[in-house]
């Protein structure tokens, strides 16, 4: 008897031109024009309680709320609250997608669909963080990455898998760095309101569960994108008065005293900003500057369309178009690797500094990350 290929995907494996095993990171490989990127529009929000339970809506949106600008510098205690008013998400809670296909299920009228085997009207679903990875990976040297992959209905779900170094360090972070992380989240309590016209309120707990959330809607060359990520607060005041565009990320870093501080900044930290900002179109990045007691000596805007103009001086810097074109590349190897529908089926993409970008192929595996409700739900 002939052989019959069961549908398309598998014929095109059999027949089609060779898949790629790889996929080179070299920054030079991608040192080409700015691809398309098209301008990120909001879909919808969700917010993320104190016991990081989904509501469909922004009760967890801040307002930006910042210091008068004239007048003393803040002054902010970063640590204080760290041992009585801290509550810290589980970070050993293995979430996924799941937040972001609930919100899905919600809003599917929000996605029209061009056709009827794709109920989904996008080539890949997945986290912002998830894509700020994969745009610094070129010049990123210290952390690799596990991306779990499945075709389902015709789009492609992205969701990290933590990888061993990772768990290490995390069940292993010095006390030091968990103070750190907490001053991150003591900044932002700092910085917003609960109110458009209200005032911050220090004396509160930080829980770091509470997320507000948006999703967004935009393309990568020939990729189309539906993604979510954390917004840190709105700026009621905003020039850009609608979202993504008024949204404020804010971030602190150490203060720095020499052009040779700045410089590194720039290379190191700022590349993971501006990804992480300019992905769903956020278009400011408020820096508070941490003085060595843990306040705040000083704030700087950044805006995060001007970030190039920052950078560009400065050759051994790294450069927007080769994370947006090594993105547009991986996505591109992703679509030419998975091929099968198949919800249990995940292709596990990993990456370590140094190599390139390789896979691995799981059937019916612990590493399956679409959930049954989720799968029916898109089934009817
Ligand atoms: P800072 O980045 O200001 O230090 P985000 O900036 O993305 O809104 O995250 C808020 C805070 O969470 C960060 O504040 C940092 O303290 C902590 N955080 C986020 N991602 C982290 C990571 N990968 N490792 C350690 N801390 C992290
Ligand atoms: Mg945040
Ligand atoms: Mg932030």
């Amino acid at each position: 008897d002939r052989e019959v290929p069961k549908d398309c995907s598998a014929k095109r494996q059999r027949t089609g031109p060779k898949v790629p095993l790889t996929l080179p990171v070299t920054p030079s490989r991608y040192d080409g024009p700015f691809p398309f990127y098209r301008r990120p529009a909001e879909m919808g929000h969700f917010s993320l309680d104190a016991q990081r339970c989904y509501h469909g809506d922004a009760r967890q949106l801040r307002y930006y709320t910042p210091p008068p600008a004239e007048g003393p510098s803040p002054g902010f205690d970063l640590r204080d609250g760290y041992r009585d008013r801290y509550v810290r998400q589980d970070e050993s809670v293995r979430e996924g997608l799941d937040h972001l296909l609930k919100w899905i299920t919600q809003n599917r009228k929000l996605l029209p669909t061009e056709d009827k085997g794709r109920p989904l009207n996008a080539d890949f679903v997945t986290w912002r963080g998830h894509l700020t990875k994969v745009l610094t990976t070129p010049y990123e040297t210290q952390e690799g990455w596990l991306l779990a992959v499945t075709l389902f209905r015709g789009t492609l779900y992205i969701s990290e898998v933590e990888t061993e170094a990772a768990r290490k360090q995390r069940e292993e972070r010095s006390e030091l760095l968990k103070e750190l992380m907490y001053m991150g989240y003591k900044f932002e309590q700092y910085m917003c309101a609960d109110t458009p016209d209200g005032t911050p309120d220090p004396t509160g707990v930080v829980n770091t569960n509470e997320a507000y959330c948006t999703v967004i809607r935009t393309r990568l060359g020939t990729h189309s994108l539906l993604f979510s990520g954390e917004v840190d607060c709105t700026d009621p005041r905003s020039p850009w008065s609608d979202p993504p565009s008024c949204y404020v990320e804010l971030k602190t870093s150490k203060v720095m005293h020499s052009p040779g501080q700045r410089k590194s900044f720039y290379r190191h930290k700022m590349i993971k900003w501006w990804a992480q900002s300019f992905l769903p179109g956020v278009s400011r990045i408020v820096a508070g500057y941490r003085g060595p007691e843990g306040s705040i000596v000083g704030l700087e805007t950044f805006e995060t369309m001007k970030i190039f103009q920052l950078i560009r001086e400065d050759p051994g810097c790294w450069k927007p178009a080769v994370c947006m074109n090594f993105c547009a590349a991986f996505l591109a190897f992703v679509k030419k690797v998975v091929t099968e529908d198949n919800p249990k089926l995940v292709h596990l993409f990993t990456w370590e500094p140094g190599h390139p970008v390789s896979f691995t192929v799981h059937r019916d595996s612990d590493y399956t990350f679409l959930p049954d409700w989720y799968v029916e739900a898109l089934s009817t």
